[in-house]
This record gives C-alpha cells, sequence and structure tokens, in this order.
C-alpha cells in the first residue's frame, strides 16, 4: 500500500482536502495528514482522523511514536508528498528551505516525489515574489499544480483558485508510479510538416510541437525508452530521447515505418499536413505571372498506415483538432484510423489548439469519452501515458488469459 503525506496550509480550500483525502482512501493509499495551525482554523482535524484513520500533526514536537522522531518517521513513509492548499505563505517557506512548523519541517526532510497545490487570492498568486517562489521550488524537482481561474471566496474572479480535486488525484497516482513506463518503447510524432513547392518556399501549419514534446519528456521522466519523429519546430529535445528530425509528411511516414514494429506505444501528435505540391522546382520561382496555381496531391495518413500495419501488442493514440463538431469527428477518426484511444481538441476554443502551453482536451476510448478543463501541455501528458500504459497492461493481460 503507498503511502501519501497530504499536507494542508491555511486557506480556505483547505475544505477540499477532506474530498482529496476520501478519494485517495477509496483508491486504497494510505494517507497522513499533517495540518499548519492555520489550516486548522479552516477544517478540523478531527475530519483527518476520521477518514485516515491516524493522528493528525500539527506541532513540530507532537510525539505519536515516542521510539522516533516523527517528522522524520512520517517523510520516510511518503511515496508521495503533496500539499493542498498550498498558501503563500507555505510556499514561500518550501522555496527557501524554511522548517519552522511541522508541515514545512517534514517537507524539507521528504525525498520522495513532492507536489504543490496552489491555491490563494489572484494578486497573492500573480505577485512576482509568489512566482518566483513557485519557479524555485519547479527547479527544485518539486511539481506544481497550477490553479484554475474562478471565483474566488474573497470575490476576486481570477487566477488563483485549487485546481480540481480530480485533476490533483490523477497527479498523485501518476506520480505514485515514477517507473510507469520503465521497459516500454514509445514512438511520438510532434510538430508540424512542411511541404515545400521550391527551394525557399513550402506549405505548413502553425503547430509548435509542444504538446509532442511534453509527451516525450513525460514518458522519458516516466521510463520510456521514446523515439521522437518531429517536424520542424523552435524547441529544445528533450534530454534522453532519440530524436529523429524530418521536414515533409513523406519523411515523416519513412521514419516511422522504420521504427514503428519496436514500438509499444505509438502517439501521433504532429499536425501533418494532408497535401503536399505535386512539383518540387529545383529553382525559386519568379513572380513573373499575376496568379500562381500549385497543384496538391494527397500526402499518406501515417495514422491511417499504423491503424492497419497495428502488431497485436501495440497501443495506438491519435490526435485530433476540429474546428466544429469536435466529438463526432473526433470519434470518427479513432474508428477510421483503428486507434485505441484519440486526444480531440477544438481549434476554435481560447487555451487549446496550437502553440500555446495550455491545451482543453477530450479523451476517447471506445464508447468513452472523458473531457478535461484546461491544462498544462505536460499536465495532459500524464493523464495521456496513464491511459495508455492501462490500455497497454489490459492488451498485455488479456493476450496471457
Ligand atoms: N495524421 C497522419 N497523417 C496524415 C494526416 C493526419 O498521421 N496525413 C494523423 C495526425 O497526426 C493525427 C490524426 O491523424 O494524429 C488526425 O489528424 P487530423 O489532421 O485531425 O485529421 P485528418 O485525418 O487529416 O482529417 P481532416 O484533415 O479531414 O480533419
Amino acid at each position: 500500500m503507498k503511502t501519501i503525506v497530504l499536507g494542508i496550509s491555511g486557506g480556505i480550500a483547505a475544505y477540499k482536502s477532506a474530498q482529496l483525502t476520501s478519494e485517495l482512501i477509496k483508491k486504497g493509499y494510505d494517507v497522513e495528514v499533517i495540518m499548519t495551525q492555520n489550516a486548522t482554523q479552516f477544517i478540523s482535524p478531527l475530519t483527518f482522523e476520521t477518514l485516515t484513520k491516524h493522528p493528525v500533526l500539527t506541532h513540530t514536537f507532537q510525539s505519536i511514536h515516542p521510539e522516533s522522531v516523527e517528522h522524520i518517521r512520517i517523510a520516510k513513509r511518503a511515496d508521495v508528498f503533496v500539499i493542498v492548499p498550498a498558501t503563500a505563505n507555505c510556499i514561500a517557506k518550501i522555496a527557501h528551505g524554511l522548517a519552522d512548523d511541522m508541515l514545512s519541517t517534514t517537507f524539507l526532510a521528504a525525498q520522495c516525489p513532492k507536489i504543490i497545490c496552489p491555491a490563494m487570492n489572484t494578486a497573492m498568486y500573480q505577485n512576482p515574489i509568489t512566482q518566483h517562489n513557485l519557479q524555485l521550488c519547479a527547479s527544485y524537482g518539486i511539481q506544481i499544480i497550477k490553479p484554475q481561474q474562478g471565483l474566488l471566496a474573497c470575490g476576486d474572479n481570477g487566477e488563483g483558485k485549487l485546481a480540481d480535486i480530480d485533476h490533483i488525484l490523477q497527479h498523485i497516482e501518476a506520480a505514485c508510479t515514477p517507473s510507469l513506463l520503465d521497459g516500454l518503447s514509445i514512438m511520438i510524432s510532434a510538430g508540424p510538416t512542411q511541404e515545400a513547392f521550391d527551394p525557399v518556399r513550402f506549405l505548413s501549419n502553425p503547430s509548435s510541437g509542444k504538446m509532442g514534446y511534453a509527451l516525450a519528456k513525460v514518458a522519458q521522466q516516466l521510463g520510456a525508452k521514446v523515439t521522437l519523429v518531429s517536424g520542424p519546430v523552435q524547441l529544445p529535445p528533450p534530454i534522453n530521447v532519440l530524436l529523429k528530425q524530418v521536414k515533409s509528411a513523406q519523411e515523416m511516414f519513412d521514419t516511422i515505418k522504420q521504427h514503428y514494429k519496436d514500438q509499444d506505444i505509438i502517439i501521433k501528435a504532429a499536425a501533418v499536413s494532408d497535401y503536399r505540391p505535386t512539383t518540387i522546382h529545383d529553382e525559386k520561382i519568379k513572380k513573373t505571372e499575376d496568379k500562381l496555381s500549385l497543384t496538391l496531391v494527397k500526402n499518406p495518413d501515417i495514422l491511417a498506415y499504423l491503424g492497419e500495419h497495428k502488431l497485436p501488442h501495440q497501443i495506438l493514440c491519435g490526435f485530433a483538432m476540429e474546428s466544429e463538431d469536435l466529438l463526432t469527428n473526433a470519434k470518427e477518426k479513432m474508428i477510421r484510423k483503428n486507434c485505441d484511444m484519440l486526444v480531440a481538441n477544438h481549434l476554435k476554443m481560447e487555451g487549446a489548439g496550437f502553440q500555446g502551453d495550455t491545451n482543453i482536451a477530450s479523451i476517447l476510448q471506445g464508447e468513452k469519452i472523458e473531457s478535461f478543463e484546461k491544462m498544462t501541455k505536460e499536465e495532459l501528458a500524464h493523464i495521456i501515458l496513464h491511459k495508455l500504459y492501462t490500455l497497454y497492461k489490459g492488451k498485455e493481460e488479456k493476450s496471457i488469459c
């Protein structure tokens, strides 16, 4: 049984930690709770004692097991340490290594994966000092689950509302399994393709590659052997990933055909140009005419090819970006291309689509559709990879039976 240490600092969102605790217990985790003095003003320790069946720690020198030093005992027990909510004060303490209460002391002593979920007034959250402290925390490897926009308890409407409990839960689960993808080979395609028609001009699209690169980074962190087939992008390659750079859809197709048989999971996040010019002129086209016509020919559909040639153990995940009838079109694509899963996002939604750091996605698997709130592409990558892993394991178990 994995142990989650749940730290609660003193913000109004503290009451939401009770629901999180309950969900964690239902999922079979052992939960130990540490509350700051201020947190106890918002919700009683008794709530958490009742849910977790453990005493709640609120004081640095509270001695529940006199044979051991309490904060070290808890820090060692933790498989994941999560602070929900993390106030500006709590974040500042963590960022600078302060240890002046039970929560900050135990957090400093813990060596497991750590997650903090900020929740506070918008001005406090957006204050450069808080932002700098969050960056510091991130630089120490602490995962930060960004707050949402919304109506805050103080009456303001803006950024600072605690992330969705379900969303936090998914991150805790992902962090509990840091080597989830150990031994698996995953190929990810990312970015746009460029379809040249003379030496200096091409047809393309505005894909930044951020979603595919986030998937590659997270898959690598989770232990997978990653092959990243990337169209031209302006992003640094993720570490420890086999990067194959391509330009055109045909080059992407050729590279993927070379490697796909060695993969357990394939994710096609690339925005492949559907058509290419029939002719690539050897020399730069001169603007002698008033009108220029290009004849285009269809590119190979790489995802459809992979669906058709899927090996029995493989899991295939496509993406779909639509400007209308999102779910109907996405479902049709998933079936037509024989995908096990499809991530759909709406081109016209603010916070989704090309270029940005966030996405608003729906994930389709068979008849099941799950829609998610806006989140960073890295957060979405965690969720996608978790689901693909579950599908992969399911297939593996079926084949053994
Ligand atoms: N895709 C592909 N090869 C293509 C076109 C698309 O592998 N030539 C993949 C994309 O990487 C994505 C999925 O197919 O995973 C859906 O891409 P999308 O552009 O949304 O769909 P299309 O099949 O191109 O259909 P349409 O443009 O008509 O919506």
